[in-house]
C-alpha cells in the first residue's frame, strides 16, 4: 500500500474496511495522578540463562505492603512484550494471576510474599536496543526509563527501590566476562561449557539501572582511591582491538572522581566501577549502578581517530554518568516527571566539571550554543513543554534539551544568586535529606532554599512555565547616571497560554565607548514584567552589557548601535558578552537581510563593513587565545537566525549567511590566509595553544572557502595531506566537502573513506561531513550514502550521522522542492517499526512548518501528516507527530 496516497478518513486515521480499529492514542500519563505503588520489593533475586537467541530469566521478589500507599492486594507488574512462563507465589505453583494488556496481576492475600516469575526473551530479535539486546555478539541491557519490563515482570517505576542479587550463566567462550551491578560476589564453572556469575548490589535501586553485560570483551583497569581511604577498582571494557583508545576515558574517569569529591563533597561508593562500551546504542550513555553502559562514540578516542570535539565529549559524558551516582542513583527520581532532577543537575555538574578542565568562557559559549541551536527552538514550537513536564504519553521523547540543558540552566540561575558557597551548602543539604530517596523537584528547590538561604518562592515559576523568556532592554543616559529599563514576557506555549514574569537573574555593566571604561559588572533580578535600575557615574558614551556569562537562559532585544556592538566585541570584559555582541552584529544584520524586503544596497554594504571590522579586530588581537578565538569566529547558525525571523526562508537566510562569509573571506583573505600559517606551524599536542591553533585553522579556511575558493580548496588540500591528526583532517575534509569544481573534494573523500573502512566511527564521520556539508547537490548525496553497503538502518550511530546531519543542514533538508523532508519522512516511517526511539527523533525538524514560509511550511506539514496517517506508529512518533501538527 503507497501510504502517501492512502485518503484520510474525518477523524485523520486511515483504515480499511475490515481492519481490526487500532487503538486510538496511547494513554497520557499525568504528574497529579500519581501515587505511591501498593507494595514495596525490598528485595530482588534475577537468574539469566543467557543466550543471544533465548534468554530465560527467574525473578524473584520478595515483596510487602507499603504502609504508605493505599491497600490493594493486586500486585500489578509492569511487562512488555512479555509471556509468564511460571508464576509461583510462595514456592507454590499459583493460579490468582491475570493479564491486564501487558501487565501482570497477581492477587496476594497477606502482607509479605515471594513471587517467582519466569520469563523467556529473544535478545537477537530485539532492534528497539531497550531491554536485553544482542550487539556484536554480546548480550547488553538499557533499562531507562522503561526497559527493564521487557526483560522481567516487575513494577517498572523509579520509585520502587529494592536491593538486587543476580545470578547468570552461559556459554564460557561466548561470554567470556559476565558483568552486573555492584560486587562480583562468586563464580564457578557449569556443565557443557558454561560458566557463572554471581553479583550483589548493596545499594537498593530503582529497576531503571539494572544492568547486565555478557561478552567478549577486555578491560583498561586502573584504579582510584577516594579521600576515605576507599580503593576502587576501575574498568573500562571494549573489544579486543580497541584497548589502545581506551586512556582518555580512562583519565576522564578518574578526574570526575577527583573533582565530585573537591567540588560537591561526593565520594564513590562500591569497591568497583565499570564502564562498557557498545557500539549499538540510542543514546549516549547510561548510569547504571556501578556499571554504566555507554555508546563507543563516548569512550573511544586517540589522535588519529577523535577530534578535539570527540575529546571533550568524552570528558563531559564520563563525567556526566559518574556524577549520576550521586545525583540520580543514591537519590533517583519519584516518577519520570522529575527527570530534570537528576538530568538537569548532573549537566550542571558535568558543565562545571568541564570549565575547570577546559576553561570557563570556552565552555560557557559551547553550552549556549547547544542551547540556542536546540533548546530555544524546541522552547518556541510545537513540542515546548516545562522542565518538569505535566503529562506525556512516551517518556523517551521527554529526554529532551528542555529537560537536560535548561534543566541545568534553571539550577544554574540558583546558584548565580546564592553564590558557589551557599550553593554547595544548598547541594549538600539536598544529598543529606534525601539521600536514599526517590525525590521531586521540589525537594531539590526546597533544599537549596534553606540551605542556600534564598527565597526561591517566585523562583518555581521556572519549573512549571515553558517558554523561552524574551527581555527588552533599553539604557536610557540621564546626566552622569543611566537607566536601564526592563520589560520581560513569556510566550504562549502548548497548553500554557497565559503566563506570569520569572525572577530572571541577569548579570550587567555599563562600560564608556568614549574613555574605553570598562563599568563594574552586578547582579540584578528582574521579577517583575517591569523594572528600571540605576547605574551611576557611567561615562559620556554608556553602552550596555548585558546577561553577562550568560546569567538567564532567556533572549535579550536591545536597542544598540553597530558601533556599541563592535566596541563590545573588541573590548567587553566578559567572554560571553563579548562573543554575543559579535553574534548579534551578525544575527542582527542576517534578520534584516534575509526577512521582509531585505536590505537596500548602501545600508547592507555598511552592515558586512562593520562586521568585517569586528572581524578583523578578532583576528588581530593579540591577547586573545586561540580557543577563544576559534569560539568567536564561529558564524550564529541558520537555525538561530531563522528562530528570530517570522515565516523565515531558508533559502534567503542561507544566501545571505553564505553571501556574508564570503565578503568577510574575500575582505580579509591575506589575515585568514596568515592566521591558517601561523596556527599550521605549532605541532600536535593537547596544550590549549595547540588545540586552539587547530580550531582557528579550520575556521580560516571556512571563510576562505566562501570568500577565495581556489585558494581555500587548496589549503584545505594540503592541510588534510599533511594532518596527523583527525581535527585537521576532519576539518579540512568538512571544507573540501562543500565545495563544487575541485578534483581534491572526491580524492580526499575517497582516502578518508579507504583510511578507516572498518572504523564505524570513524565512517560515521565519513557520511556526516558529506550529509551535513555545503555541496549544492547534497541531497543526492544523501540518497546516494543511504545506498553505500556501509549504511544501516540496524545501528542508530549511521542512522544519525546520515540523517541527523542532513535534518540540521539547512540548504539541504530545506531544499526548496521538499525533497529533503520527504526523505527524513521516510526515514521515519522505515525505522519506525525497528526502533521507535530512535524513529521519533527525527520528528521535531519537522515539526517547525508553522516557522516558515508558506511554500516549505506546507511541504512540511504534508510530510507530517503522511506519517500522522501511516497504519501503524509506535507511541513514540505518534505522540512526536500528534503534538507537532497539534
Ligand atoms: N540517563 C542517561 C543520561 O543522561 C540517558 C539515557 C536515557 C540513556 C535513556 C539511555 C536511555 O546519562
Ligand atoms: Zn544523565
Amino acid at each position: 500500500m503507497d501510504i502517501a496516497n492512502t485518503p484520510a478518513t474525518a477523524d485523520g486515521n486511515p483504515q480499511m474496511a475490515d481492519a481490526p480499529p487500532e487503538p486510538k492514542q496511547p494513554p497520557l500519563i499525568r504528574r497529579e495522578d500519581y501515587t505511591p505503588f501498593a507494595w514495596l520489593v525490598p528485595t530482588t533475586h534475577l537468574d539469566f540463562a543467557l543466550g543471544l537467541e533465548k534468554t530465560r530469566v527467574v525473578a524473584t521478589l520478595d515483596v510487602e505492603r507499603n504502609p504508605d500507599a493505599e491497600a490493594s492486594p493486586h500486585l500489578r507488574l509492569n511487562g512488555d512484550g512479555l509471556e509468564p512462563v511460571e508464576v509461583e507465589v510462595d514456592g507454590q505453583a499459583a493460579n490468582s494471576w491475570a493479564m491486564d494488556g501487558e501487565t501482570l496481576i497477581v492477587t496476594l492475600p497477606a502482607d509479605r510474599h515471594t513471587v517467582r516469575i519466569v520469563t523467556e526473551i529473544d535478545p537477537s530479535a530485539n532492534t528497539q536496543l531497550m531491554g536485553l539486546y544482542a550487539s556484536n555478539g554480546m548480550l547488553c541491557t538499557q533499562c531507562e526509563a522503561e526497559g527493564f519490563r521487557r526483560i522481567a515482570f516487575f513494577p517498572d517505576r523509579p520509585d520502587v527501590l529494592s536491593t538486587y542479587t543476580v545470578r547468570m550463566s552461559g556459554p564460557k567462550a561466548q561470554f567470556p566476562i559476565l558483568l552486573c551491578n555492584g560486587n562480583n560476589t562468586a563464580n564457578g564453572e557449569g556443565e557443557h561449557g558454561t560458566h557463572w556469575a554471581e553479583w550483589h548490589d548493596p545499594w537498593p535501586k530503582p529497576s531503571y539501572l539494572f544492568a547486565l553485560v555478557a561478552g567478549d570483551l577486555v578491560a583498561n583497569s586502573d584504579s582510584f582511591t577516594t579521600r576515605s581511604g576507599r580503593k576502587v577498582d576501575l574498568n573500562i571494557w571494549v573489544r579486543d582491538g580497541d584497548l589502545p583508545r581506551t586512556d582518555h576515558a580512562m583519565r576522564s574517569l578518574k578526574k570526575s572522581m577527583e573533582w565530585d569529591e573537591e567540588v560537591f563533597g561526593r565520594e564513590y561508593d562500591l569497591d568497583l566501577f565499570n564502564i562498557v562500551a557498545v557500539s549499538d546504542f540510542n543514546m549516549g550513555a547510561m548510569e547504571n549502578k556501578g556499571l554504566n553502559v555507554f555508546n563507543t562514540k563516548y569512550v573511544l578516542a586517540d589522535e588519529e581517530t577523535a577530534t578535539d570535539g570527540d575529546y571533550d565529549g568524552i570528558e563531559g559524558v564520563i563525567a556526566h554518568e559518574y556524577f549520576h551516582n550521586w545525583s540520580g542513583n543514591r537519590i533517583t527520581c519519584r516518577d519520570w516527571f522529575q527527570l530534570s532532577l537528576k538530568e538537569g543537575f548532573t549537566v550542571l555538574r558535568d558543565q562545571l566539571f568541564s570549565q575547570d578542565m577546559q576553561g570557563e568562557a570556552v565552555k560557557r559559549i559551547e553550552d549556549v550554543r547547544v542551547l540556542r541551536g536546540v533548546q530555544f527552538p524546541e522552547d518556541s514550537g510545537p513540542l515546548a513543554h516545562p522542565i518538569r513536564p505535566d503529562s506525556f504519553r512516551e517518556i523517551s521523547n521527554f529526554y529532551t534539551s528542555t529537560i537536560y540543558n535548561k534543566g541545568a540552566e534553571v539550577i544554574r540561575m540558583m546558584r548565580t544568586m546564592a553564590g558557589p558557597e551557599k550553593f554547595r551548602v544548598g547541594t549538600d543539604t539536598y544529598f543529606d535529606r534525601h539521600d536514599g530517596e526517590a525525590a521531586t523537584c521540589e525537594d531539590f528547590v526546597k533544599s537549596i532554599e534553606d540551605g542556600a538561604g534564598l527565597d526561591l518562592q517566585q523562583f518555581r515559576l521556572w519549573y512549571s512555565q515553558a517558554g523561552t523568556p524574551k527581555i527588552k532592554a533599553e539604557l536610557v543616559p540621564d546626566a552622569s547616571r543611566a537607566v536601564l529599563k526592563l520589560t520581560q514576557t513569556v510566550p504562549p506555549t502548548p497548553g500554557q497560554p497565559d503566563k506570569q514574569p520569572m525572577p530572571i537573574p541577569l548579570k550587567v555593566a555599563v562600560h564608556d565607548r568614549a574613555s574605553g571604561t570598562l563599568g563594574e559588572e552586578r547582579l540584578i533580578v528582574l521579577d517583575k514584567a517591569q523594572d528600571s535600575f540605576v547605574f551611576e557615574n557611567v561615562g559620556d558614551q554608556p553602552v550596555l552589557s548585558i546577561n553577562r556569562g550568560f546569567s538567564a537562559p532567556v533572549s535579550i532585544e536591545r536597542e544598540i548601535s553597530n558601533a556599541d556592538l563592535v566596541f563590545l566585541a573588541a573590548r567587553d570584559d566578559d567572554p560571553f558578552a563579548r562573543y554575543e555582541a559579535f553574534q548579534d552584529l551578525v544575527v542582527g544584520h542576517l534578520v534584516a537581510a534575509a526577512s521582509g524586503d531585505g536590505l537596500a544596497d548602501d545600508a547592507k554594504s555598511a552592515a558586512r563593513e562593520d562586521i568585517t571590522s569586528a572581524f578583523a579586530a578578532i583576528l588581530a588581537d593579540d591577547a586573545l587565545e586561540d580557543t577563544m578565538r576559534g569560539e568567536l569566529m564561529l558564524f550564529p547558525s541558520q537555525t538561530y537566525i531563522a528562530e528570530q525571523i517570522e515565516a523565515a526562508d531558508p533559502g534567503r537566510i542561507f544566501a545571505e549567511r553564505e553571501a556574508l562569509k564570503a565578503h568577510i573571506g574575500a575582505a580579509l583573505e591575506s589575515d585568514l590566509v596568515a592566521l591558517h600559517e601561523r596556527a599550521s606551524a605549532i605541532p600536535f599536542g593537547f596544550s590549549q595553544e595547540a588545540r586552539g591553533s587547530r580550531k582557528v585553522k579550520t575556521q580560516a579556511l571556512v571563510y576562505l572557502a566562501a570568500g577565495a575558493p581556489e585558494k581555500a580548496a587548496d589549503m584545505a588540500a594540503a592541510q588534510y595531506d599533511a594532518a596527523d591528526n583527525m581535527t585537521d583532517r576532519q576539518g579540512s575534509l568538512m571544507v573540501l566537502a562543500g565545495m563544487t569544481g575541485t578534483a581534491a573534494r572526491t580524492g580526499r573523500l575517497l582516502d578518508f573513506y579507504n583510511r578507516y573502512k572498518g572504523n564505524d566511527l570513524v565512517i560515521d564521520k565519513w557520511f556526516a561531513i558529506q550529509a551535513s556539508s555545503l555541496h549544492p547537490s547534497v541531497v543526492e548525496h544523501v540518497k546516494a550514502l543511504a545506498e553505500h553497503p556501509d549504511f544501516t538502518m540496524k545501528n542508530p550511530n549511521r542512522v544519525r550521522s546520515l540523517y541527523m546531519a542532513f535534518a540540521g543542514n539547512p540548504h539541504g533538508f530545506h531544499d526548496a522542492s521538499g525533497e529533503g523532508y520527504r526523505m527524513i519522512a521516510d526515514l521515519i516511517l522505515e525505522l519506525d517499526p525497528l526502533n521507535p526511539q530512535t524513529a521519533a527523533r527525527f520528528v521535531p525538524p519537522l515539526g517547525r512548518f508553522r516557522k516558515l514560509e508558506a511554500g516549505r511550511s506546507a511541504l512540511m506539514r504534508e510530510q507530517l501528516e503522511r506519517i500522522a496517517n501511516a497504519d501503524k506508529l509506535s507511541r513514540d512518533t505518534y505522540e512526536q507527530v500528534s503534538r507537532s501538527l497539534g
